[in-house]
């Protein structure tokens, strides 16, 4: 059977309780009258909560931005996956290149971070993907099966993992990568990981949308500046063929 697309908004810093009730209840509303695609939310973790509640019932689903390894703790300032769970979060993205650029977020790291997860049975968005410079030295597969296989971890399956691909370049640029590109690297990380689902991320937008969704190996993708427009992000979702 054919999963729907997965169409991931990461919201990253952006949103405050009223602007985030407002987006949600359209994205609810909209969702309604689309099939062949699931939305799910990933909004600061600070409305978490409000938005759990706010979806309760409807086929929007939620998800966070990063989580801790630990159960709970003297860890401040950070999340732990039951906390997540706690307020309605399925999903979680973790080794998101922003992470992995501005706080030390390495490999290894994510792969507990995403056995923790596991553990508490959420599904795992994990991200890779190579800078403009790796790209340009012919070595953004070897970049991308690297990160692969280390970052996720033995719990690593079809049902609790997703990878996205996001090549550095295409986030927040404008620059959405080649078709030819996307194929390529879908096909790459199928390669190693059967059945896994594979999104791509970087300047999705619904212009573009309808495209790479219908690429092969393409089972999703994750959105972020575009998500932040309640109309815009429903006309992705509805773009799934
Ligand atoms: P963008 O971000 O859609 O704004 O390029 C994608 C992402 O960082 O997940």
């Amino acid at each position: 059977m054919l999963l729907p697309k997965l169409i991931v908004g990461n919201w990253k810093m952006n949103g405050l309780a009223a602007d985030s009730q407002e987006r949600t209840q359209k994205i609810i509303e909209g969702a309604k009258l689309i099939q062949k695609s699931t939305m799910v939310l990933c909004p600061p973790t600070t409305l978490s909560a409000q938005i759990g509640a706010q979806i309760k019932g409807s086929p929007v689903k939620l998800g966070a931005q990063d989580c801790h390894f630990e159960k709970s703790g003297a860890f401040t300032g950070s999340i732990s996956p039951e906390m997540l769970r706690n307020v309605g979060c399925n999903y979680v993205i973790l080794g998101h290149s922003e992470r992995r650029q501005h706080d030390g977020e390495t490999n290894e790291l994510v792969a507990k971070k995403a056995r923790a997860a596991h553990m508490n049975g959420i599904i795992t968005i994990i991200c890779v993907g190579e800078t403009i410079a790796q790209r340009a030295a012919r070595e953004a597969e070897l970049v991308v099966k690297n990160q692969l296989k280390h970052s996720l971890p033995d719990t690593a399956t079809p049902e609790t993992t997703i990878v996205a691909y996001e090549p550095l370049w295409a986030i927040g640029t404008g620059q959405t990568a080649s078709k030819n590109d996307i194929v390529q690297m879908h096909k790459v990380i199928r390669g190693l990981i059967a059945n896994i689902r594979i999104l791509y991320g970087g300047s999705v937008k619904s212009d573009n949308a309808a495209e790479i969704l219908d690429l092969p190996n393409v089972d999703g993708v994750l959105v972020g500046g575009a998500s932040l427009k309640a109309d815009e992000f429903l006309k992705i979702a509805a773009s799934a063929k």
